[in-house]
């Protein structure tokens, strides 16, 4: 196919007006045949701005814009029941993340399209998880890959460079409620981070959580976390995230019989272990010394192209040239995220370790009991005043 795909964008906000719309409009090879977004003065105002049409409500705009491609930038509750109504109708999705705020959503969606690919055979269905197109996480995922760590042991991730204010959570009357958001720092910020971890060591086996709600601001919701991780093969691993440290770390650390990798702040350590520790373990003849590890800055493309601009090439190229050309991230693959998140804040309810498979079905109940009791109300009209630079919001080193 070498026409230019007709693209519509749901969700004018933050991330559809300040960064979708931009990429699609200096992109050759696609059209943005409408924009839509519920509040009518955004949706004129882009749709003006970027020379196309407005629409007021999704349906219209899938009934009459004539899409091959949605984007979808609107919270996440809405998520599923946009994208089902496009599948349903042959439009291609690249959903915003996370996929869905609980598991059982999110399997209705990835279910939904499996149905439609029967009668659509060539739909896609993708998301935004940016963040794995950094060149830094991506030169981690191909060392992971690689094995040269040999069996992992241990992987910890503490990250806290999420830093929100009181005005950020205030800047919309969706955000950091159980009713509007479904979630604070796992299901808005830790998504990309939730998403690595399990795009790197895959999911655990059993999770212990520690969510703390509202600690560090007047929310509804979690905004600080430590999580603990065990896997079938042993690994164990570690999550500290929050939304309320200054300044904030981005810490990785993976440990492996042959050694450790290190990311922080853009920079990746290698220390290279010359034999296999476990084997060295059982084997020396000595109480305490150790063998040496060799310590290497691992160099990488820090200039290489990354970010939503990526992932949506990377979606619009898939849907041109078929199932053989990768995805960033396949839409079937948000479900894990949310293993994670919805895991890590059921096992926080029930003050208790959880198996995965997880029991989705006891968290979307818990999520539907806070939703009922959310009597949190707040006056967003300063805080939605205030513009600022988007990209700060978005994962740093
Ligand atoms: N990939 C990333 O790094 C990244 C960054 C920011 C936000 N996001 C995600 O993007 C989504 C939107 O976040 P945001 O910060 O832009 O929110 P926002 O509140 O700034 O904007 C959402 C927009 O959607 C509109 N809207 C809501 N429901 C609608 C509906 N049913 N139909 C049409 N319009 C509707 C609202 O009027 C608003 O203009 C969220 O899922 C969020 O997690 C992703």
């Amino acid at each position: 196919m070498s026409t230019r795909l007709k693209v519509g964008l749901i969700g004018l906000g933050a991330i559809g007006a300040g960064m979708h719309v931009k990429y699609l409009d200096d992109l050759p090879s696609v059209e943005l045949t409408g924009v839509c977004d519920q509040v009518k003065e955004k949706a004129d105002q882009i749709a003006e701005q970027y020379r196309t049409t407005a629409f007021y409500d999704y349906k219209e705009l899938y009934e009459k814009a004539d899409l091959d491609v949605v984007i979808l930038a609107v919270p996440h509750y809405d998520h599923p029941k946009l994208a089902v109504e496009a599948f349903k109708r042959g439009i291609h999705v690249l959903c915003e993340k996370p996929i869905a705020v609980h598991l059982n959503d999110a399997r209705m969606m990835t279910e939904a399209y499996e149905e439609a690919r029967k009668q659509y055979p060539k739909l896609q269905f993708g998301l935004m998880f940016q963040e794995r197109t950094l060149p830094f996480y991506r030169k981690v995922k191909e060392i992971v890959a690689s094995g040269q760590l040999g069996r992992l042991t241990r992987a910890t991730w503490i990250h806290t460079a999420w830093f929100r204010s009181q005005i950020y959570y205030d800047s919309g009357d969706w955000r950091a409620t159980w009713a509007g958001e479904g979630g604070g720092i796992l299901t808005n910020q830790c998504p990309h981070t939730l998403d690595m971890y399990q795009w790197l060591f895959g999911l655990p086996a059993r999770i212990a959580g520690h969510a703390h709600i509202g600690k560090y601001h007047n929310i509804e919701v979690e905004d600080e976390v430590t999580a603990y991780f065990e896997h079938e093969n042993g690994m164990i691993g570690h999550l500290v995230a929050t939304t309320a440290e200054i300044p904030g770390t981005n810490r990785l650390e993976i440990i492996g019989e042959y050694g450790k990798l290190v990311l922080e702040e853009g920079e990746i350590t290698l220390h290279k272990n010359p034999e296999s520790m476990l084997k060295y373990s059982q084997e020396t003849t000595h109480r305490f010394s150790q063998m040496t590890a060799e310590k290497s800055i691992v160099p990488y493309d820090k200039d290489a192209p990354a970010g939503h601009q990526v992932v949506a090439e990377a979606f619009f190229h898939r849907i041109q040239n078929g199932d053989s050309h990768e995805l960033i991230a396949e839409g079937w693959e948000g479900e894990r995220s949310l293993v994670l998140a919805n895991g890590i804040m059921l096992s926080s309810f029930q003050d208790r370790t959880i198996q995965v498979p997880i029991d989705a079905d006891a968290y979307e109940a818990k999520l539907k009991e806070l939703a009922s009791q959310s009597t949190y109300v707040k006056d967003v009209s300063a805080a939605a005043a205030a513009n600022e630079d988007l990209s700060k919001s978005f994962g740093s080193l």
